[in-house]
Order: structure tokens, then C-alpha cells, then sequence
């Protein structure tokens, strides 16, 4: 059975209370999802620990939005992968493009981020995507191919954890307009055949950016990709069980 991704990216959108009540509603409604359905919801830091039980008994697993590389010390206001695994979290994402581009990280950081979260037992998922001038400026390839290697040259994967990747257009993400499917596909292709080569693992690789219920479909029936990641949608009950719904 092909297994399809939903990543709920709850951003800074929700404060505790809203998080602890839509956790309640996620938990009750998708607690007995199909094999072939994960789920990881992405909380604020601050809500963490908030919705982590509830989550996690209905089997949904549960990520952090950013992580410092540093195990411990003194940098006032992070939080590090090696706390949120103590925490319970499974995924990490990395490189997501409003870190890249609001809080300037770097693919040097990125990668700093990448191999922190996998050394303390956590799964990155590398967010990658080129901004709205790089693509009409033809650019949108090479970007993502620069942000790809730095991402996995030279790095050594642990055994049996998977790769992944979410590819998500600067342009689309929180806009309004999402990438054709079609599009998305291509660019997934893309990916796919250069995490392959750089690191012999097929990569579980995710689309997004304006992600809705009335687009979704096209996306999580489509072979070449194996799920969304989800911000604005996902923080809204309905939406979020219609897109889930909307896998075939
Ligand atoms: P969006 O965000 O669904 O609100 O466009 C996607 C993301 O940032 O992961």
C-alpha cells in the first residue's frame, strides 16, 4: 500500500489553550487513521509538552518547527534537539523557508541542525524551495540542488531512518497560491534523484504551500508524492480533517 504523509505545521498560530483543544479534536477524530495514514502534528515550542499526551495516544506523532544545533549552553531563547527528544518528539523540520528567509538561515545552519537531530535519535525533514524571482529567473533547479547537497553531501545516515524531505516554493507557502501538481511533481522527481544520489536512500518526500481542501487531493493521490506538509489549513479542524479525508 502506498503510504501518504499528513504534517500539520501549526506555526506561531495557536496559543496554549487553542493548541491543547484542537490536540483534543485531532486525537478524537483520527485515532484509528489507516496503516498507510501518518500524522505528526508540529506544535509551537511552547505548547510542546501541552498536547504531546493526547497526540501521541491516538498514535500521532509529534515534531518540533526549529531546533538549535548546540546540545546545551548558553543561547538565550533556543531550544535543542537534544531537549525535544527528551521530550518525546520524533521529527524535526529544518531549513523551513520562513526560517530561511525571515530569520536568514543558511544552509551551512541547516546542516549544522541536520546532523544535531540526527545524532541525538530524531528525523529531519529538510524543508527545500526556491523563491518567486529565483523561478523566473530560471533558478528554481539549481537552488534546490544547492540546498539538497549542503543538506546530504558526505553525511552519514543512520541505519533504517528514513529521509525526508519536503519540497515547498517560497511563493506558495502562506500565499494563497499553491504549485501546480504537476509542477510539484517534476520538482519532486528532481529531488528524489538527487538525495539518491547523494546518499543511496529514496526520500519520503513532501509538498507544500497552500495546501487546502479543496486542492488537496490533487496532491496526496499522486504517486510521486508521498504527502503534505500543512501550515495554515492545519490549524483549522475542519480544513484539516477534509484534507486528511481528501487521500484516496
Ligand atoms: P501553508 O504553509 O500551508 O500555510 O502555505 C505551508 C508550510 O509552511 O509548511
Amino acid at each position: 500500500m502506498n503510504k501518504k504523509y499528513v504534517f500539520a505545521n501549526w506555526k506561531m498560530y495557536l496559543d496554549n489553550d487553542e493548541s491543547l483543544s484542537l490536540a483534543a479534536e485531532f486525537a478524537n477524530e483520527f485515532k484509528n487513521l489507516p496503516e498507510n495514514i501518518k500524522m505528526a502534528v508540529f506544535p509551537s515550542a511552547l505548547s510542546f509538552l501541552s498536547v504531546i499526551k493526547p497526540l501521541q495516544d491516538a498514535q500521532i506523532s509529534v515534531g518540533a518547527q526549529n531546533v538549535h544545533w548546540v546540545e546545551k549552553g548558553g543561547y538565550t531563547g533556543e531550544v535543542s534537539a537534544h531537549m525535544y527528544k527528551s521530550a518525546g518528539a520524533e521529527y524535526v523540520l529544518v531549513g523551513h523557508s520562513e526560517r530561511r528567509h525571515l530569520f536568514h538561515e543558511t544552509n551551512h545552519q541547516v546542516r549544522e541542525k541536520v546532523e544535531a537531530i540526527l545524532s541525538v535519535g530524531l528525523t529531519p525533514v529538510v524543508c527545500v524551495g526556491e523563491t518567486g524571482k529565483e523561478r523566473e529567473e530560471n533558478k528554481a533547479e539549481e537552488v534546490i540542488e544547492i540546498q539538497i547537497k549542503s543538506a546530504y553531501h558526505n553525511i552519514v545516515w543512520p541505519e533504517g531512518r528514513d529521509i525526508f524531505v519536503a519540497y515547498e516554493p517560497v511563493w506558495a507557502v502562506g500565499t494563497g497560491t499553491p504549485c501546480d501538481p504537476v509542477e510539484a511533481e517534476r520538482m519532486h522527481n528532481l529531488i528524489k534523484k538527487q538525495v539518491v544520489a547523494l546518499t543511496g536512500i529514496t526520500p519520503v518526500i513532501l509538498y507544500g504551500g497552500s495546501v487546502r481542501p479543496d486542492n488537496a487531493q490533487k496532491y496526496l493521490n499522486n504517486p510521486d508524492i508521498n504527502g503534505v506538509l500543512v501550515g495554515g489549513a492545519s490549524a483549522n479542524f475542519q480544513h484539516w480533517k477534509e484534507i486528511v479525508e481528501s487521500i484516496e
